[in-house]
C-alpha cells in the first residue's frame, strides 16, 4: 500500500509499504477514506524528531470502513463505517474504567514509562504504524473505534478521532463558570474548535494567533481577537483591559511547545535536533525542549484562582516553570491528551444536518495522499490557509 513515511527533520515522503495484517484476534484492519493531517503530527516533523525511525508510518486522525477484523472485535464488523481514536484503548481496564483511555493499562508503553500507545507517533508512544495510508491496523479493535451512521459526507466525522474531543476537553478542563470568559491561546485546528464550543456553550470567548487568516476565520464566527503580531510585549494587559483590570476566568493553551516566542528554549531545541540520535534522545528527554512562550502568557492572562487547560502537547522534562506566580494566583492547571471516546457521546447530537459547530466546512485542504509532503510544508509553514489538511487515500 501507499503510506506517508518519517525520514528525518522537514522529510516525509510517500512510499510503498507492506499492507498490514491481522496479528491478534482483537485487531481489524480499516482502509481509510479520509485521514487528517495533524497539528501534533508537526512535532514529529521537526522538533521530536529524535523519538522516530526512518520509515515510520505518520498519522493519527482515521476514518474509514472496515475491511477485516480478529476473531475477538465485539460488535465490529466488515463494511462498518468507523473513525479511530488517536490512541488505542482496550474498554475494560481500571483506567478504561475510569474514562481515563489515554491511561489504558492494557496498551500503556510501560519501557517508556508513558501512557497509552498512540498510532504514528514515536517510540514513547509505542512505535504503532500511523493511519496516513491505504489501511490501518487497529490493535484493540473492540473498543478503538466510533461507530458512524451511513449517509452524511466524511467531513461530518472526520474529526472525531481527535480535535473535535481534544478541543472539547479542552473547554471541560478549562472549568469556565456560568456566563464566564475564556481565552484561547492558538487558533490552530484544535483553538479554533475550542472557541466554536465554547461560543455553543455560551461562554464569551477571546482568541488570540498571530496568523491573519486564522484571526479571520474565528472572528467571522463571533469570536473577539487579539492580533498576538500587534501586542506581543503587552498581550496580558490588553486582555486585562477587556476583562475588566481581572483578567478571564479561563485560558486554553492550545498552542503547545513549538510556540511563537521564547528564544532561549528554542535554541535548546535548535541544539538537540542537530546532535546525533543516541545523544539528542535523551537530551530532549531529560534537560526540557518546550518552547514555553503560549504556557507563560497563559500564566500572566488568567484571574487570580482561574483555570488553564492545556491541550497543547509539551514534551520537555526540565521545563523552568514561575512557580511562585502559580502558587501566588492559585492557578489551577489541567491537561493531558484527550480521553477521546470520553466526549464521543455529547458531541454526537451536534453533528447534525445544521451543523452547529460548522464541521462540513471545517477543512480548507483535500488532498490525495500523494501530495502529503507539499501539505505539510505549507500546513507547517501556516501559508496558503492551510488550515486543516484532510488527506484522501
Ligand atoms: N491534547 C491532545 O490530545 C491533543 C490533540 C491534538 C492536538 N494537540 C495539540 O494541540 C496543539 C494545537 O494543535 P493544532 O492542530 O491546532 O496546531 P497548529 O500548529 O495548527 O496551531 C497552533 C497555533 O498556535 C499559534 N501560536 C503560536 N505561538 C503562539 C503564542 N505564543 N500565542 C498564541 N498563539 C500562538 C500558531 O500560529 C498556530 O496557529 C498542538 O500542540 C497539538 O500537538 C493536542
Ligand atoms: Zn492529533
Ligand atoms: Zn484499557
Amino acid at each position: 500500500m501507499r503510506a506517508v513515511t518519517w525520514h528525518g527533520k522537514k522529510d516525509v515522503r510517500v512510499e510503498e509499504v507492506p499492507d498490514p495484517r491481522i496479528q491478534e484476534p482483537t485487531d481489524a484492519i480499516v482502509r481509510m477514506t479520509t485521514t487528517n493531517i495533524c497539528g501534533s503530527d508537526l512535532h514529529l516533523y521537526e522538533p521530536l524528531a529524535a523519538f522516530m525511525t526512518p520509515g515510520d508510518i505518520i498519522g493519527h486522525e482515521p476514518m474509514g470502513i472496515v475491511e477485516e477484523v480478529g476473531g475477538a472485535t465485539g460488535d465490529l464488523k466488515v463494511g462498518d463505517r468507523v473513525a479511530i481514536p488517536f490512541q488505542m484503548s482496550c474498554g475494560h481496564c481500571w483506567m478504561c474504567s475510569a474514562q481515563l483511555y489515554t491511561q489504558c493499562e492494557t496498551t500503556q508503553v510501560r519501557e517508556q514509562g508513558t501512557g497509552a500507545a498512540l498510532f504514528g507517533y514515536t517510540k514513547l508512544y509505542g512505535q504503532v504504524p500511523g493511519a496516513q495510508a491505504e489501511y490501518l491496523r487497529v490493535p484493540q479493535a473492540q473498543f478503538t473505534h466510533i461507530k458512524l451512521p451511513e449517509g452524511p459526507p466524511d467531513d461530518r466525522f472526520a474529526y472525531l478521532s481527535d480535535i473535535l474531543p481534544t478541543a472539547w476537553q479542552a473547554v471541560e478542563y478549562a472549568a469556565v463558570p456560568d456566563g464566564g470568559t475564556v481565552v484561547v491561546l492558538g487558533l490552530g485546528p484544535v483553538g479554533d474548535f475550542a472557541c466554536r464550543i465554547a461560543m455553543h456553550k455560551g461562554y464569551r470567548v477571546i482568541g488570540v494567533d498571530l496568523v491573519v487568516d486564522r484571526l479571520a476565520r474565528v472572528a467571522a464566527r463571533g469570536v473577539e481577537v487579539v492580533d498576538l503580531e500587534q501586542h506581543g510585549d503587552d498581550l496580558g494587559d490588553v486582555i486585562r483591559d477587556l476583562t475588566q483590570g481581572r483578567g478571564p476566568d479561563s485560558v486554553i493553551d492550545a498552542v503547545g511547545m513549538e510556540a511563537h516566542g521564547s528564544p532561549a528554549t528554542k535554541a535548546v531545541q535548535k541544539a538537540a535536533g542537530l546532535l546525533p540520535r543516541f545523544i539528542a534522545a535523551p537530551i530532549q528527554e531529560v534537560a526540557g525542549v518546550d518552547r514555553l512562550g503560549a504556557l507563560y502568557s497563559a500564566i500572566d492572562i488568567v484571574r487570580r484562582g482561574g483555570t488553564i487547560s492545556l491541550s497543547g502537547v509539551y514534551g520537555g522534562a526540565a521545563d523552568p516553570m514561575p512557580m511562585l506566580t502559580l502558587f501566588d494566583k492559585q492557578i489551577q492547571l489541567r491537561m493531558g491528551q484527550c480521553n477521546v471516546k470520553r466526549w464521543v457521546d455529547e458531541i454526537m447530537p451536534l453533528l447534525s444536518d445544521d451543523d452547529p459547530l460548522g464541521v462540513d466546512d471545517f477543512a480548507t485542504h483535500r488532498l490525495p495522499l500523494e501530495e502529503a509532503p507539499e501539505a505539510y510544508r505549507a500546513f507547517q509553514e501556516k501559508r496558503d490557509g492551510y488550515i486543516k489538511v484532510q488527506l484522501k487515500p
